[in-house]
């Protein structure tokens, strides 16, 4: 009963998004109606298919897999689109597959994780958001987007736009953090990094949204595991930078593997078809996850693949990302009448739709260029992008008494640590097509910064791994080797400065790659309290892809700089950094724990009915931590002071079609020229529905030299203010607001107006 039900809503959904006049169909509309009428049955559900290549997996194998049988099914139109195909030439053969044998011709679409790069890597995504900076972010997806069209592909999985809260979530490095809000900003910035504005260029690619929804929720930050969330938290935390990407003309979506509310997103009316296609007026195609309408069995919400190929396909999902659902069972779904054609013609035109905007129609071909794959991948002008990029990534922890940065003419310096010398682990995870061991490391990026007459004293000091990463997917932290230490030892005493790159694997974190454990692994700590003993100019140059738990660290080095997993050029750009020639301007897009038992910890939670101390024990607090984190969301340091005038705003009173300006100015108080990152936040300290201690709203860069000083204004519309009830209408309510603006989320100043009807 249910179900009939079910399809009725849906074909009246679908219906209704179909009901255009036919005077105003597009080009694209009428070329892809055409088309749509020569198909078979068969062949529709041919271009809902998508098959991994064989050589290169990014998840679980396929069951039963007869590699041969592949070509045939390319041959016969059954494929739409391939995963994990890349290089010009691989991509132009598997495409004469489907164009010169198929009886329709119609070219596949080839997808990949271009995540952080194609080859040149670039900072890992959580890195670059630290960067707060919307067009560093997009001209890092331009260059990825060039290199990957140049490689026959004329998609990528990305923007990963899940928001992250839990530093043991090995996710959290693809993201942008824990704000939703700087999420959207920057979701948005890539997606027109990738696409252009115009996605037939040879040069631009369809971006994918992902991971739809709630996935970056998954409990105890264990990739895969259950989500079980509020639909306030869906409405307000989760989907707002979806919504933003659709605005901005995101081509494609990925489902999730979670559930949510019981149900799997790849099986989600809700989300899938009122939500995303109903509301949001989304004309592009939603890919299932890696198996996940497969993965729906597992779950128990489909009773076999052939239940969970219905479901799927009601729900709105129109890719089968190698679950081979669709291939096997939705042919006889439609004889039997338990899906309606007319679903399948949804998710037929949608992805014709977007092959027709690539332009693969007019030249199939036309992303498989040999030459252009020589001359555009991995070029110095792409390499000095990255580095670009790469030093706007970085965020400045600590700097007692100003040992950053460092003279060039310095004499000595010892470089030290298991990452100091690693050229292959700033690559970072989600790596593409990074040729191993091709980063810039720490220390050849200092040996080429410094001057000819500095004396560089390396040691390794100890391994990360056992073995030093000789399992590469099954790391193993019991490393308890300290014989390197008196090497390094000795280099410290030797030099005037130590140089120390501590943090991760980065196979730590990724997919699958959740940790219960985030503080410094191995001997790690041990050594640098060993070198701190012989010599106190410690900067700690962090590497990692989550946030880590590093308290004594903290407290006892006198300068950190946290550089996560910085691509391709990491090496120079850190040193840029460390002598100067770039005065750190990132921020933390995602707080720092003091222990893993924190987590999630983030800076927009509710205030709880207990926040502050009743001189007993019954507030919200633990007993044996404070509840602040390490480092709050927005904080980072610079060479330079920068000095916060008073805010002030143009009016005490705003009504519900106006807007308030907040103003102040901002002065570059220290000897350097630099960036700082002024960030606004609101509060609705009393409203319908309890609403969080802090939202950010608004932030800008403010360049400035020393001595400089610049009016900074922000406008707030009411729309600024607004926020969705947990059934998902969105609420504009008056009352008192308060502004915090300031340096990151915890050190602000405050000015209250009111919003009146
Ligand atoms: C599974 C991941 O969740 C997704 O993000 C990725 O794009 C696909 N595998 C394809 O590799």
């Amino acid at each position: 009963m249910i179900k009939k039900l079910n399809l009725v809503i849906i074909s009246l959904l679908i219906l209704s998004s179909c009901n255009i006049d036919k005077n105003t169909l597009s080009k694209e509309d009428e070329f892809v109606s055409e088309l749509l009428e020569k198909m078979t049955l068969s062949e529709k559900i041919g271009q809902l298919n998508q098959h991994t290549s064989r050589w290169e997996m990014t998840g679980p194998a396929p069951k039963n897999d007869k590699s041969q049988d592949q070509l045939e099914l390319i041959k016969n139109g059954d494929v739409g689109s391939m995963l994990n195909v890349t290089g010009a030439d691989a991509t132009r053969k598997a495409q004469q597959l489907a164009v010169e044998n198929s009886r329709l011709g119609i070219p596949m679409i080839f997808g990949y994780d271009v995540i952080h790069g194609y080859q040149t890597m670039f900072p890992i995504p959580l890195a670059e958001a630290s960067s707060w900076d919307p067009e560093i972010v997009k001209l890092s997806a331009q260059v990825a987007a060039k290199e990957a069209s140049a490689a026959g592909l004329q998609w990528t999985f990305a923007p990963m736009m899940d928001v992250g809260r839990d530093a043991r979530w090995g996710r959290v490095m693809e993201g942008c953090g824990e704000d939703p809000y700087l999420a959207s900003v920057l979701s948005v910035a890539r997606v027109k990094g990738f696409q252009g504005d115009n996605l037939s260029k040879n040069n631009t690619i369809a971006a994918c949204a992902k991971h739809f929804a709630g996935y970056g929720f998954s409990e105890s930050g264990r990739d895969y595991n259950t989500v079980d969330i509020s639909t306030y938290t869906l409405h307000n935390i989760v989907l707002p930078p979806f919504k933003a990407v659709t605005e901005a003309g995101v081509s494609t979506f990925m489902n999730s593997f979670n559930i949510i509310n019981g149900t799997p997103a790849t099986a989600s009316i809700y989300l899938q078809r009122s939500l995303l296609k109903g509301l949001w007026n989304f004309e592009g195609f939603v890919l299932s996850d890696w198996a996940s309408i497969e993965e729906m069995t597992t779950h128990g919400a489909a009773e076999d693949l052939k239940e969970a190929a219905l479901l799927a396909i009601n729900a709105g999902s129109d890719m089968d990302m190698e679950s081979h659902a669709y291939s096997k069972y939705l042919k006889e779904l439609v004889e039997e009448e338990k899906v309606d054609e007319k679903l399948i013609d949804d998710a037929v035109k949608r992805i014709l739709k977007i092959k027709y905007k690539l332009g693969l129609f007019e030249d199939p071909y036309q992303y498989s260029n040999i030459e252009r794959e020589k001359k555009e991948i991995y070029s110095k002008e792409n390499r000095d992008i990255a580095r670009k990029v790469a030093r706007h990534s970085m965020v400045l922890l600590k700097n007692e008494k100003q040992l950053l940065p460092l003279s060039k003419q310095i004499k000595s310096i010892a470089v030290i640590g298991p990452l100091a010398a690693n050229k292959d682990i700033p690559l970072g995870s989600w790596r593409a097509k990074a040729i191993k061991n091709s980063a810039v490391s720490l220390l050849e990026g200092i040996q080429s910064a410094v001057s000819a007459k500095t004396k560089i004293n390396y040691s390794k000091g100890c391994n990360l791994t056992i073995g030093d990463r000789s399992f590469l997917q099954e790391l193993s932290f019991e490393e308890n080797d300290k014989s390197g230490f008196p090497d390094a030892i000795k280099a410290a005493q030797n030099s005037e400065v130590v140089i120390m790159a501590l943090g991760e694997d980065c196979w730590q974190s990724g997919e699958g790659r959740s940790q219960t454990d985030i503080r410094l692994k191995g001997q790690q700590l041990d050594l640098f309290n060993a070198i701190k003993k012989v010599n106190k100019n410690i900067i700690v140059v962090l590497m990692n892809g989550r946030p880590l738990a590093i308290p004594e660290l903290s407290e006892k080095a006198p300068a950190i700089l946290e550089t996560w997993f910085g691509g391709s050029e990491a090496g120079n750009a850190i040193a840029d950094v460390l002598f100067g020639d770039y005065n750190p301007s990132g921020k933390l897009t995602i707080s720092f724990p003091r222990s893993v038992g924190q987590c999630p910890i983030y800076y927009n939670h509710m205030n709880t009915g207990r926040p502050t101390s009743t001189n007993n024990v019954f507030w919200s607090h633990y007993t044996d931590s404070p509840n602040t984190p390490l480092y709050p969301f927005g904080y980072g340091l610079s060479y330079t002071s920068f000095t916060y005038g008073q805010a002030t705003i143009n009016s005490d009173e705003i009504k519900k079609n106006e807007s308030i300006q907040v103003k102040l100015s901002l002065a570059n108080t220290g000897n350097f020229k630099g960036e700082e990152v002024v960030q606004l936040y609101i509060q609705d300290p009393k409203a319908t529905y309890a609403r969080p201690v802090k939202e950010l709203k608004k932030f800008k860069k403010i360049k400035l030299e020393p001595g400089e000083s610049k009016e900074v204004s922000f406008i707030l519309e009411a729309k600024d203010l607004g926020y969705y009830s947990p059934e998902g209408e969105f609420l504009i309510e008056s009352g008192v607001y308060h502004i915090y603006i300031g340096e990151n989320s915890q050190e602000v100043q405050q000015v209250n107006f009111t919003l009146i009807d």
